[in-house]
């Protein structure tokens, strides 16, 4: 029989809910535990999925000797302590997103990986959705030419989530929608465009909505002691070795028409945009001298089921894993010059 990789999920909040439907989505994976310092919240989720064990203590879970692999779905302060006790304890980590606080525990928990052979992933499951994937093929054809500018940005209207939770302190969050959805499009539009050296960082974070409790979601318990010490909008310009450039524009709140998602791409050869709320993407091209649009509305896709095949299928050495501690380590980098450059008013350049 195929050997079923048995899974630990530390952190029972919401985003623990996803990765076990997903798990039962996968022949080869169980969870035989979870684990959350509010107990209630563990044993509420155990008891819907069937979940065999649950702790308050994270330790108690990883110390399991039929624990193959871990899923850390804590506040963002905790990634990277949570990751590396796991690995030391030589489990598998699939670790969400942002990977750490910064680039310095990036690179720790990469450090810790390699020494541990353990394989550590980094949950960017946007770079799954079939938009995406559609428009690395494209770019694989050639279709784009060199691609020599990117736009590229997530923006809502009211979507500041769990005001005054941990989503809301800099301390426990390391930032607003920057590192919370920013993270997500820098990722996948940098994988997109193969990640060039990046050399230079401008960019300015607000905090507008937060501070007066003015565009909150659904999303997360308010907590009315809390602090909001984040950003709301964040925008950004960088510059890569060659001259490419990228500029990136986030919001958890603003004033604007409506929410978006989405990446432009400008080449020598082609442009293309892709727009996820509205599950399409367009080919900008010519004909002869005729400009054309070429409209694709590729199949939806499980875009976590195929992060969490990835992450098996490199655990079994059948592939290589997609969304690597180095990339993790790369994307750290730009957001910590972007919030360095908004506090100095500054460039921050990089070698
Ligand atoms: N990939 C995505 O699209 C996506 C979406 C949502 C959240 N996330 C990420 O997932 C992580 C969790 O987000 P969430 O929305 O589930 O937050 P959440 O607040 O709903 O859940 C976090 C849980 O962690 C628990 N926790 C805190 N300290 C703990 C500890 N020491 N040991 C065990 N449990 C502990 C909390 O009690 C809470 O239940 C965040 O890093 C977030 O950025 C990713």
């Amino acid at each position: 029989m195929r050997k079923k990789w048995r899974f630990g999920i530390v952190g029972a909040g919401g985003i623990s809910e996803i990765h076990i439907k997903t798990l039962a989505k996968e022949p080869r994976a169980e969870v035989v535990a979870i684990s959350d310092l509010a107990i209630d919240r563990a044993r509420e989720r155990a008891q819907s999925h069937g979940i065999p064990h649950i702790y308050e203590d994270f330790r108690d879970l990883i110390r399991r000797g039929d624990v193959d692999a871990v899923i850390v779905c804590v506040p963002n302060d905790l990634h990277a302590p949570v990751a590396i006790e796991a690995l030391r304890a030589g489990k598998h980590v699939l670790c969400e997103k942002p990977m750490a606080l910064n680039a310095d525990l990036a690179r720790k928990m990469a450090e810790v990986a390699e020494e541990t052979d353990r394989l550590l992933m980094i949950g960017q499951n946007n770079r799954f959705h079939s938009e995406i994937s559609l428009l690395k093929e494209l770019i694989e054809k050639g279709k784009l030419g060199q691609i020599y500018h990117a736009k590229t940005g997530w923006i809502r209207r009211n979507g500041i989530p769990g005001w005054g939770s941990w989503f809301t302190s800099m301390e426990r969050a390391g930032g607003g929608p920057l590192i919370d959805i920013g993270v997500h499009m820098l990722d996948l539009t940098l994988w997109l465009m193969g990640f060039p050296k990046p050399r230079a960082v401008f960019g300015r974070t607000y905090g507008v909505f937060g501070p007066r409790k003015k565009g909150l979601s659904s999303y997360g318990s308010i907590n009315e002691r809390g602090v909001f010490d984040v950003e709301d909008l964040a925008v950004a310009m960088i510059r890569f070795e060659g001259g490419t450039t990228l500029t990136l524009d986030v919001s958890w709140a603003a004033y604007v028409e409506r929410d978006r998602v989405f990446v432009n791409l400008f080449g020598s050869e082609g442009g293309a945009a892709a727009e996820l709320h509205d599950r399409k993407v367009t080919l900008f091209h010519e004909e002869g001298d005729t400009p054309v649009d070429s409209v694709y509305r590729p199949a939806r896709r499980d875009d976590r089921l195929h992060l969490l095949k990835n992450f098996i299928d490199s655990i079994e050495g059948k592939a290589e894993p997609i969304c690597t501690p180095e990339h993790g380590i790369y994307i750290h980098r730009i957001l910590d010059a972007i919030y360095q450059s908004s506090q100095t008013g500054k460039l921050v350049e990089l070698d």
